[in-house]
C-alpha cells in the first residue's frame, strides 16, 4: 500500500521539514521541544499532544486523533504532508502504528511490533539478549506457578543472594517489575501475579524471575537503524517515588546526564556490546529494529549488566538528554527510519558511537500529583510557572491541561519534569532546584535528592571520575 505521502524538502543533510510527533508526555514535549528549535524544521505536529506542547514554536497538536489508531495517524501525516512520523511512547509501538505508517511509505522512528517486542516482553528480551551473547541477571521464564515457586527458592537460597526479582511478561507501564529481599517476598509475589491471571494456563511466559544485581543504575540509549547505532550521552532515572530511593517504584521522578560513574568513552564500548549484538540478533530474526533502543544498566562491581531493553526514549530521560544533544535530531531520527543513520550522521559530521554534547550538564526533577503512583489527583491548580522559567529552568509538561482562566491544572501522575543546565551536574541541579522551589499545587510530591551525592565537580569536561574498569566490560551470554 502507498500513500502517496510527498516529502517536502527533506534530506539527509537538511532533515525533514514536516515533523509529526506521537504521544502527549514529558518525553515528547522534549521532543517537540528539540524539533521546534532547528532551524530546518518548519512545522512540528502532535497527535494528541498537550497544551502546553502547543505552546512550542512551530507545534500544532492534533487532541482528537489517537496516537494508537494507525488509520487516523496515517490519515493525519498524508493530510499534512509529513516528512517523518516519530513515536514517543510504547504503547503505539505495541499497537503497530510503526508497521502500518511503514507499510503505507511513511518514514517513521520508531519499530515494528515485532522488534518493539524486546519492551513488552521481558522473557524475549532475554531470548534475544542470550542469542546475542549479552550478559542480563542470571533468570528464567515460566508458564506455570510451581515451577516458578521452586526457581526463585533456588535463586533466594544460592550463596550470597540478595534477593530476587518478579517481572510480569508483557506492557506494565512499568509497573510490573517486583524487587524481593527474600524468598517470601518472592513467593507473595507470584503468588499475586498468577491468582491475577484468568482461568486456564497461558501460552506464553507470564513471568520472568532473575536473581536481584545490586548496583547503581544507568540508562544508555542509541539510535538504530537495522544494524547501527549511535548513542545519546548516559543519563540516570531514579524510579523509587522518595528520597533514598524508598517507596513504591514510579515512571521516574527525576534524571541526570552525564553520569559520572559511567563516562562516555566508555558507552562506545557498551554499544559494541550490548545494543550492535541485539540488534544483528533481531535482524536476523526477521525483526530488524529501527528507533531509539534503550538499555537499562546495572553496574555492578562485575561490569555493567543489562537489566532491560525498552523501544523508545527514556521518560525522563530524554528531558535532560536532548537538550545536551550538540547536533540537530531531525535529520538524525529521519536517517535512521529509512535505514540511513551512518549517512545521516557523517553529513553532521559525527563519527564513532556517540553522538557529540554541548559543555553542560542536566538534571530533571519530576513534580508529581498527589497520590502518584496509585490514583493521582486530577485538577489541582499549579502555581509559579512563569517564576519558574525565569528562574532559568526548562519546564517540560508530562500531564497537565489548561483551562480556559489560562491556569495549568494537573492531569496526569508526573505532572511536570523541571530540567536545569549547568557546567557541572552540581550546577544543573542547584538550576533545577531553583527552579522546582518556586512550583507548587494542593498535594505536590517530588524528591528532594536527585543528583544530590555526587562530588562537586562531578559531571563536567574537565572531570576525571571513577570509571569501571575496561575489564569489566566484557560480555559473557545471559543464562
Ligand atoms: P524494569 O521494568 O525491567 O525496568 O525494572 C524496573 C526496575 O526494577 C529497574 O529499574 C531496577 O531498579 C529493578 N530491577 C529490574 N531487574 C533487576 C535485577 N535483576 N536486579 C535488581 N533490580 C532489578
Ligand atoms: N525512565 C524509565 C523509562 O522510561 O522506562
Amino acid at each position: 500500500m502507498t500513500t502517496g505521502v510527498a516529502p517536502h524538502d527533506a534530506d539527509a543533510a537538511t532533515g525533514p521539514a514536516c515533523v509529526l510527533v506521537l504521544g502527549g508526555g514529558g518525553r515528547e514535549h522534549a521532543i517537540v521541544w528539540s524539533l521546534s528549535r532547528e532551524t530546518a524544521v518548519q512545522q512540528v505536529l502532535v497527535a494528541p499532544g498537550s497544551d502546553a506542547i502547543g505552546e512550542e514554536p512551530k507545534a500544532r497538536c492534533f487532541p482528537g486523533v489517537s496516537a494508537l489508531d494507525p488509520a487516523a495517524v496515517l490519515d493525519l501525516a498524508t493530510r499534512e504532508n509529513v516528512d517523518l512520523v516519530v513515536v514517543g511512547p510504547e504503547a503505539p509501538l505495541a499497537a503497530g502504528v510503526v508497521d502500518y505508517l511503514t507499510d503505507a511509505g511513511v518514514p517513521t522512528f520508531g519499530p515494528t511490533r515485532a522488534a518493539a517486542r524486546i519492551e513488552w516482553s521481558k522473557a524475549f528480551c532475554r531470548e534475544v539478549a542470550a542469542a546475542a551473547g549479552v550478559r542480563m541477571a542470571r533468570g528464567r521464564d515460566f508458564v506455570v506457578l510451581e515451577p516458578a515457586l521452586d526457581f526463585a527458592r533456588e535463586l533466594a537460597e544460592a550463596p550470597g543472594s540478595r534477593g530476587v526479582v518478579i517481572k510480569a511478561d508483557g506492557l506494565m507501564a512499568g509497573k510490573g517489575v517486583t524487587v524481593c529481599d527474600d524468598l517470601m517476598a518472592a513467593h507473595g509475589a507470584l503468588l499475586s501475579l498468577f491468582s491475577s491471571l484468568p482461568e486456564g494456563e497461558p501460552a506464553q511466559p507470564v513471568v520472568v524471575i532473575e536473581e536481584r544485581l545490586i548496583g547503581a543504575e544507568a540508562s544508555l540509549i542509541a539510535l538504530c537503524d537495522d544494524h547501527g547505532a549511535l548513542a545519546l550521552p548516559p543519563a540516570r532515572d531514579h524510579k523509587r517515588l522518595l528520597d533514598e530511593d524508598r517507596g513504591p517504584n514510579t515512571g521516574g521522578m527525576g534524571a541526570y546526564s552525564p553520569v559520572p560513574d559511567l563516562p562516555e568513552s566508555l558507552c562506545a564500548t557498551l554499544v559494541d556490546v550490548i545494543h550492535l549484538p541485539i540488534l544483528a540478533e533481531l535482524a536476523r530474526r526477521g525483526a530488524p529494529f529501527r528507533g531509539a533502543l534503550y538499555a537499562g544498566l546495572m553496574l555492578t562491581p562485575e561490569g555493567p549488566v543489562l537489566i532491560e531493553c525498552n523501544a523508545r526514549f527514556g521518560d525522563p530521560e530524554a528531558q535532560v538528554l536532548l537538550p545536551r544533544l550538540a547536533v540537530p535530531l531531525g535529520p538524525l531520527l529521519y536517517g535512521a527510519a529509512q535505514g540511513d543513520l551512518a549517512a545521516a550522521a557523517g553529513e553532521l559530521g559525527v563519527h564513532g558511537r556517540m553522538l557529540p554534547t554541548t559543555g553542560d550538564a542536566a538534571v530533571a526533577v519530576v513534580l508529581a500529583a498527589a497520590n502518584y503512583p496509585d490514583t493521582p489527583r486530577k485538577g489541582d491548580a499549579i502555581s509559579g510557572l512563569e517564576d519558574a522559567a525565569r528562574a532559568g529552568a526548562t519546564i517540560f509538561h508530562a500531564g497537565t491541561t489548561r483551562g480556559q482562566d489560562f491556569t495549568y491544572r494537573t492531569n496526569g501522575g508526573r505532572v511536570l519534569a523541571v530540567v536545569g543546565l549547568g557546567t557541572t551536574v552540581r550546577a544543573a541541579r542547584d538550576a533545577a532546584e531553583a527552579a522546582a522551589d518556586r512550583i507548587s499545587w494542593s498535594g505536590m510530591q517530588r524528591r528532594r535528592d536527585i543528583a544530590a551525592k555526587l562530588p562537586p565537580g562531578a559531571g563536567s569536561a574537565g572531570a576525571s571520575p571513577e570509571p569501571i574498569s575496561e575489564s569489566a566490560w566484557t560480555k559473557g551470554a545471559a543464562s
